[in-house]
């Protein structure tokens, strides 16, 4: 099964993404994660992304294209996060899983206000050694965890992620309604009841 998580940043995709694969073996292939540890390590890539980033804007289409096929699974259940943000990233996408005999299942869309958007981004705190998404408020980390903030999640950068979003991301939206393929969710719940919905649009026993 392959499935598409797509919605503004820090409507929650990354949080759902690590438990599903967690609970239900999915890959969870993230371009944001991968470009942060591509910048972390300094690869070429990292450099290149990391001005991109720092501001808010898409990483240009033909480095994310080449990361997704160094990273792309031969086959299996996948979640793809924050791939594809661009209408020419879905084409390719989609020629990519149909030389394998694959198809996108299903494009779940993360609605969430701005409002709600920026409370969610300005508490965010990761764990540096694993990855995993906390926030202060909703889901703080365990004690003797350091965790740290992201130096996209200031505020004019935020803002400048929203508008990039709308511009660039949200034709989408668009696209997959045509194909049929797209399952809207309401991410303002709580992260037990945004699981939830997912496992109604995926299967229960998936
Ligand atoms: P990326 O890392 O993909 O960022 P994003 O899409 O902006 O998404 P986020 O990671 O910010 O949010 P999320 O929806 O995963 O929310 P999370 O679960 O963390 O991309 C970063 C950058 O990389 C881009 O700006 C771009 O430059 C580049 N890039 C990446 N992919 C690209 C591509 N394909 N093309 C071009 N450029 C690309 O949750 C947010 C917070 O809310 C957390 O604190 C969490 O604990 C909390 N939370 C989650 N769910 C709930 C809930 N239900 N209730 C309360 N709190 C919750």
């Amino acid at each position: 099964m392959i499935l598409v998580f797509l919605g503004p940043p820090g409507a929650g995709k990354g949080t759902q993404a690590q438990r599903l694969a967690k609970e239900k073996g999915f890959v969870h292939i993230s371009t944001g994660d991968l470009l942060r540890e591509a910048v972390q390590k300094g690869t070429p890539l990292g450099k290149k992304a990391k001005e991109y980033m720092d501001r808010g804007e898409l990483v240009p289409d033909d480095l994310i294209i080449a990361l997704i096929e160094e990273v792309f699974p031969e086959h299996g259940k996948v979640i793809f996060d924050g791939f594809p943000r661009t209408i020419k990233q879905a084409e390719t996408l989609d020629e990519m899983l149909k030389k394998k005999g694959m198809k996108v299942d299903h494009v779940l869309l993360f609605e969430l206000s701005d409002e709600e958007i920026i409370e969610r981004l300005s508490g965010r705190r990761i764990d540096p050694k694993t990855g995993k998404v906390y926030h202060i408020k909703y889901n703080p980390p365990p004690l003797g965890v350091e965790v740290i903030q992201r130096d996209d999640d200031k505020p004019e950068v935020i803002k400048n992620r929203l508008k990039v979003y709308r511009e660039q991301t949200a034709p989408l939206i668009e696209y997959y309604e045509k194909k049929g393929i797209l399952r809207k969710i309401d991410a303002s719940k709580p992260v037990e009841e945004v699981y939830k919905q997912i496992l109604e649009v995926i299967g229960n026993g998936t």
